[in-house]
């Protein structure tokens, strides 16, 4: 790709002789794979936060709600843990792992096969579909029909059920709000029954029924989601414009951003003093332009390239060269300044601001999910099977009145050296969105800002990282200082300690889940520890995020990080590089 010919050019400055090899890529593998003995579910990234494979002896495909109502029967019957996941298994947590470390009774069912029926009620604006249903295959269908889904994340290579189970959100403090689930007007939940009901039943969850407030964000633990009913509006065009601009204001203007565009975002960039405004609002179907918004962080990507890039930041890594990271940094910043960050107005290339297209085509993206067959050598930059991207993704969810001080001390520590932000800049820097109070239990209870961070991960999970402290302190500021809420879908096991006390409606979803899963099949030890936040110490733990650290040998003492106080947050405590220093 024409992008990262230009940045391998500052790669080969960087890197020597970095060793390539080229492999047959296609859209990304299937998230079960089995051989003959046992199977074992991935994730999108091929690594759960804990690193630990998951394995599983029975994977049930079912094809109609009946099948999958089976299946949970079938698993209660014969008193087997259950859990469900989508063809896409996109969620880093090990959520969707029913088995436990030492017996197999369990079953996991796959809704790869469930995604054929999508029905559109054009006079109620409302659409109703199968649980395992792609986004994208939705979307497609509902501006088909004229109509338009409102939210939707950013990546579209997620299913129905799986993206509100976890409460995935775009941007938006107008209206419903940016998150999805915030627009689901009913599903229906397949829960474990009596012998008389034949060990299943499929129960319909209507609008104004309380039970919705349970299931809609349910982590997959209260039972299968089957058909999931989203409400729908006229479709509308929109029109978006990015400026990349100072940063100083950011913990000024967000409030401001937010109530004034519709589906605004900021991208902020802190070893660049540089935020990126994304103005973004809706136009009406008349407004000229057909434009696409081709997030480049989702594009297909030349493996040979995403390999280099990893190839680069590793050697970056083993050098501590800080300033390497800086200048991969720069060289990605300028690009998406010149692409804006994937926009094309004619469906091609970027021709100029503002991008006007269709909201199908402009709220989420992900087109390396497809990677045209003519190629055979590029695929998503994180496909497992490729020596390529591996990086952390933390996600704080604050309230609205706690945001400002998080971003100054964000800056305070930048300030005190911006090269130790290149790192997190490289990838998107902070991306900042919006979401509205929720009545899901496990949804937000208040308006809130939610913060994205991707930063490096070692290949080995005993190797410490460049700034490893750094990234650590703002993710100890996000979850306890400033008591954000970590997002169900993404983070490292930490941002989940103490998770309970920072949802008002905790208890209401843990009752619901003991009236209709009273056994506790929808239930594993992987589930629990997200769901009540437990974790373990041992020697390296906080390297992996498993653990905060109390002691040096959480960290890496051999390879000098040492647990040290946090710089601006003094009572965090980080694993931080410090070589014997003369005193
Ligand atoms: C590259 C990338 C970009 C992302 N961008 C965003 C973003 O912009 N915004 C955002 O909010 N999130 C984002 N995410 C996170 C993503 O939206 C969530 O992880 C989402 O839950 C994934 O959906 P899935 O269909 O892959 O679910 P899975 O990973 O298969 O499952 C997720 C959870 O839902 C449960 N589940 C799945 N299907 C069912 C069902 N039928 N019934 C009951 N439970 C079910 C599973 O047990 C599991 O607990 C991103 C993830 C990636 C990898
Ligand atoms: C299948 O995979 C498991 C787990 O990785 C492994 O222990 C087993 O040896 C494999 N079996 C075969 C037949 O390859
Ligand atoms: C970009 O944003 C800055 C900061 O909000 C503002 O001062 C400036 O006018 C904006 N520029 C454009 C072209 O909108």
């Amino acid at each position: 790709m024409y992008y990262f010919w230009w940045l391998q050019c500052v790669l080969h400055l960087l890197v020597w002789g970095s060793t390539l090899q080229t492999i047959q890529a296609i859209p990304p593998q299937a998230p079960v794979q089995c051989n003959g003995t046992i199977c074992t579910l991935y994730n999108s990234y091929g690594a759960w936060g804990d690193r630990k494979d998951c394995h599983v002896k029975t994977v049930a495909y079912p094809t109609t709600e009946e099948e999958l109502r089976l299946a949970v029967a079938h698993a209660n019957r014969n008193k087997l843990r259950v859990k469900v996941v989508s063809k896409f298994s996109h969620t880093i947590p090990k959520l969707a792992c029913p088995s436990t470390q030492q017996s197999d009774d369990s079953l996991l069912i796959s809704t790869a096969k469930y995604d054929s029926h999508i029905e559109i009620d054009s006079a109620n604006f409302a659409v109703t579909a199968d649980g395992g249903v792609a986004l994208r295959k939705l979307i497609d269908k509902v501006e088909e029909a004229g109509l338009s889904l409102v939210a939707a994340p950013y990546w579209e290579g997620v299913s129905v059920a799986g993206l509100i189970s976890t409460g995935a959100h775009g941007s938006s403090w107008w209206g419903k709000g940016g998150a999805v689930h915030d627009h689901v007007i009913g599903l229906s939940l397949i829960v474990p029954a009596s012998e008389s009901e034949g060990y299943a039943k499929v129960i319909q969850i209507g609008a104004q029924d309380q039970l919705l407030n349970a299931a809609k964000v349910s982590l997959g633990t209260l039972g299968v989601i089957s058909k999931v009913t989203f409400s729908l509006e006229r479709g509308f065009k929109r029109s978006i414009k990015y400026n990349f601009t100072d940063d100083s204001l950011i913990e000024n203007e967000f409030i401001e951003h937010g109530k004034k565009y519709e589906f605004g975002d900021i991208a902020w960039y802190p070893s660049k003093h540089t935020a990126v405004y994304r103005y973004d609002n809706r136009v009406s179907m008349d407004a000229l332009g057909d434009g696409i918004n081709d997030f480049l962080g989702f594009q297909d990507n030349e493996i040979l390239v995403s390999e280099s890039v990893r190839a680069t930041e590793k050697a970056l890594e083993s050098a501590k060269n800080v300033n390497g990271k800086c200048i991969l940094a720069a060289t990605t910043l300028a690009y998406k300044k010149q692409i804006a960050n994937g926009l094309k107005n004619n469906g091609l290339i970027f021709t100029g601001y503002p991008v006007v297209g269709r909201q199908g085509k402009m709220q989420t993206s992900g087109s390396c999910l497809y990677s045209p067959t003519i190629r055979i050598d590029s695929s998503c930059p994180w496909d497992p099977r490729i020596k390529g991207l591996f990086f952390y993704e933390s996600t704080a969810i604050f309230s609205v009145t706690k945001f400002g001080d998080f971003i100054r001390d964000v800056k305070k520590l930048r300030d005190l050296k911006p090269e130790n932000f290149c790192g997190v800049d490289h990838y998107n820097g902070f991306l900042i969105r919006y979401i509205k109070a929720s009545q899901a239990y496990l949804g937000q209870s208040e308006d809130s800002i939610v913060v994205d961070f991707n930063y490096y991960r070692a290949d080995d999970a005993s190797t410490p990282r460049l700034n490893e402290d750094v990234m650590e302190e703002v993710e100890q500021m996000a979850f306890f200082k400033y008591r954000a809420r970590p997002h169900w879908a993404k983070n490292r096991n930490l941002a989940f300690f103490n998770v309970q006390s920072k949802y008002p409606n905790y208890n209401k979803f843990l009752s619901v889940k003991k009236r209709l899963d009273p056994k506790n099949i929808f239930s594993s030890e992987w589930s629990d520890e997200i769901l009540f936040g437990t974790g373990v110490k041992s020697d390296g733990c906080a390297l992996e995020g498993l653990c905060i650290c109390s002691e040096d040998r959480h960290c890496s003492p051999s390879k000098a990080y040492f647990c040290k106080p946090g710089l601006v947050y003094n009572e965090a405590r980080v694993c931080r590089y410090s070589p014997a220093t003369v005193l």
